[in-house]
């Protein structure tokens, strides 16, 4: 009996890659509501300062808006971190780029040819529109396909995976991005890593993720020839981001409520988000789960 459970408990939690591109094409109008308009349309969690705790009785177009700043805001840290503006690379490769908001965020910041890589086909013409719309069609490539089988050789000076790893097998995440990098060319990760297992298997089934630890991440990095030149915690700064988010789908009940039109996004997704989110709230709060900017370096400089 016991031992039935143990196996039922890991079948419902094993990854399965072809729920990603499903849940990524259920969320896409979803997400361009909560995060939108756009060009620059990010599905990351945000950074605030440590402590920050924004009133979050005001209108939901200010929670919005402060929910959009914060994901940028946290591209605006990771680049100082990897020091992009002091060295910005020629060329990028975004893995798992979503709407492509970071993809054209390197493009217009700091002039970068970026490859977008998105294996969710759903992505791509939304991409395309924005990527026209913020005028970096020369400069930003939406690409669709799966990390695991990129052939790319020597062709990035840089690689960026924000919030995506957690989707890959990281050996082979490692192994690829090294063979695609030029020599002595950089790999920056924003992440969540899991400090306390117990949550692995909640999180994990809600965003559909194979979240790791920071030491497997360092372990496969080396494995592949990379060495880990910064590790930054920003926990303490981006576990607000849930409050916020709480705070808007709760507004968008409300509103829906008020005044009689439905949300686009449907109430018990919403309902759910609300609930969720104070968890994982507590969840980032007490550091079960950590978020971490890292920067790998590829050697043979
Ligand atoms: C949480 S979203 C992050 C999107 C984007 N980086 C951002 O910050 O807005 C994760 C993205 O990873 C992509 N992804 C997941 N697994 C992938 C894989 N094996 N190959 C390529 N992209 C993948 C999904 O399609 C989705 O766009």
């Amino acid at each position: 009996m016991e031992h039935d459970l143990v196996i039922e408990a890991a079948v419902g939690s094993a990854f399965e890659p072809a729920q990603v591109p499903l849940y990524y094409t259920r969320k896409t109008s979803d997400i361009l509501h909560k995060y939108g308009p756009g060009p620059r349309v990010h599905f990351h969690m945000g950074l605030f300062g440590a402590g920050a705790a924004p009133n979050t009785t005001v209108g939901q177009r200010v929670i919005r808006q402060r929910i959009v700043d914060s994901q940028e805001a946290v591209l605006d840290h990771a680049a100082a971190l990897w020091r992009v503006p002091e060295n910005p690379p020629a060329s990028m490769l975004d893995i798992g780029c979503g709407l492509g908001g970071g993809s054209i965020y390197w493009a217009q910041e700091y002039g970068a040819a970026v490859t977008g890589l998105t294996v969710t086909a759903d992505h791509i013409p939304v991409m395309t529109e924005f990527v026209r719309q913020a005028g970096v069609a020369d400069l930003v490539t939406p690409a669709l396909g799966d990390l695991h089988d990129l052939q790319d050789e020597r062709l990035y000076d840089a690689a960026v995976a924000i919030e995506s790893s957690g989707y890959m097998d990281r050996e082979r995440l490692f192994a690829v991005v090294a063979k695609a990098l030029k020599p002595g060319g950089w790999f920056g990760i924003q992440e969540h890593f899991v400090c306390r297992p117990e949550w692995t298997e909640f999180i994990d089934g809600y965003y559909k993720t194979r979240l790791g630890t920071l030491s497997e991440y360092i372990a496969a990095a080396r494995a592949a020839g990379f060495e880990l030149e910064e590790d930054e915690d920003i926990t303490d700064g981006v576990a607000e981001f849930w409050v916020q988010s709480m705070a808007w789908s709760t507004a968008e009940l409300e509103q829906a409520e008020r005044s009689g039109s439905p949300s686009p996004i449907a109430r018990d997704r919403l309902t759910e988000s609300a609930l969720t989110h104070g968890k994982l709230f507590r969840i980032w709060r007490d550091h079960a789960i950590e978020t971490r900017l890292l920067l790998f370096r590829l050697g043979g400089r």
